[in-house]
């Protein structure tokens, strides 16, 4: 009997500045056989995939091809980057019509042709289009995963690492809450190898500024933030692919989480095959838990707003 192993897909619909970088970060890692790109501006697509397969002989035996919604049938994961972004000066919330506009048309489409893959969503305001994506699909949340924190926890880590003169990687350190202005600091539970950080208060108030401000920096000076957010989106991926259980601040539903249910936040969440298996409850102070419930009120009332 010939033996047969199911290739593994992903779709990256979207492929402007977030999702083009993120297709060629998941090639150049070899984390799939087959990757399509998918844009309502084909051309771009169509250049993207060309573009990539010129490089193949540099690289494994990855397929690459701009596709069609048909092509979702049977994808591990579908990366959502679609829709527009912020200019400089607006928030990530002031896209929210835009994108719940393109998102329906987008899911539909997508719903048709896959069940039961992993619908991983990064475009903002994206804690609540991934809330949408849920509302929409009626699939379980476990497999509806924001970006969430992960970047912004990622900012983080570097600002603290570099403060401290620490490689980044061995910085514990977490961002939790909205992936936006209503982030907060988990100062009570950031560590380097379970020692805690000798950073004064003006210097933690300065480091969390610039985390929570970086993507306004970054957009000012080049119109666009995409290689960390790209490198942030491969590594869920992986954590996904490889059956990892990684501990990831990814945006999931959240049931009772110190006080907040019924909306998408980022928190450390356990990733597998399955997409999220569980949500870490993190002992936090609790100035830090009015931070987060507070967040989480800042997004139902969007949310309630425009009815979703
Ligand atoms: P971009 O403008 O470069 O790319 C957006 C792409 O979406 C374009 O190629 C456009 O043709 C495509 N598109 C628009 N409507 C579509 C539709 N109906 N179907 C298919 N494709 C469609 O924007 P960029 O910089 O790539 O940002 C994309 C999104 O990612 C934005 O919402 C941005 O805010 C978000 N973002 C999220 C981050 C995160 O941490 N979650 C980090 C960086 C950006
Ligand atoms: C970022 O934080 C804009 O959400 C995007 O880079």
């Amino acid at each position: 009997m010939p033996l047969t192993t199911k290739k593994t897909r992903i779709v990256v619909i979207g492929v402007g500045a977030v999702g083009s970088t993120t297709a060629y970060t998941l090639l150049l890692r070899e984390r799939m056989d087959e990757l399509v790109l998918i844009d309502a501006n084909q051309e771009k697509a169509v250049g993207d995939a060309l573009d990539m397969n010129h490089g193949l002989p540099f690289l494994g035996q990855s397929k690459v091809w701009a596709g069609t919604y048909e092509d979702c049938k049977g994808a591990d994961i579908i990366i959502i980057t679609a829709g527009a972004a912020q200019r400089p000066g607006e928030s990530r919330i002031d896209l929210l019509k835009r994108n719940v506009a393109i998102y329906e048309s987008i899911t539909s489409e997508v719903l048709k042709y896959n069940t039961d893959g992993i619908l991983l969503i990064a475009s903002n305001p994206v804690d609540i289009m991934s809330y949408f994506t849920l509302k929409k699909s009626g699939w379980p949340a476990k497999r509806i995963i924001g970006s969430g924190t992960l970047l912004d926890s990622a900012r983080f880590r570097y600002l603290i690492g570099e403060e401290l003169k620490i490689d980044s990687r061995s910085v514990h350190a977490h961002i939790i809450g909205e992936h936006g202005d209503s982030e907060l600091p988990l100062w009570s539970l950031a560590n380097i190898a379970g020692t805690e950080l000798s950073i004064s208060g003006e210097v933690k108030d300065r480091i969390f500024a610039n985390t929570r401000d970086a993507a306004y920096q970054i957009i000012k000076a080049k119109g666009a933030t995409y290689y960390a957010i790209a490198l942030a989106l491969d590594r869920i991926c992986t954590a996904i692919l490889h059956n990892e259980a990684a501990v990831l601040n990814v945006s999931t539903l959240l049931d009772d989480y110190h006080g907040v249910s019924g909306v998408y936040l980022g928190v450390p969440c356990i990733v597998d095959r399955d997409g999220i298996r569980d949500v870490l409850k993190l002992n936090i102070s609790d100035s830090e838990k009015e931070m987060l419930q507070s967040s989480a009120a800042k997004l139902k009332e969007i949310i309630e707003s425009i009815a979703l």
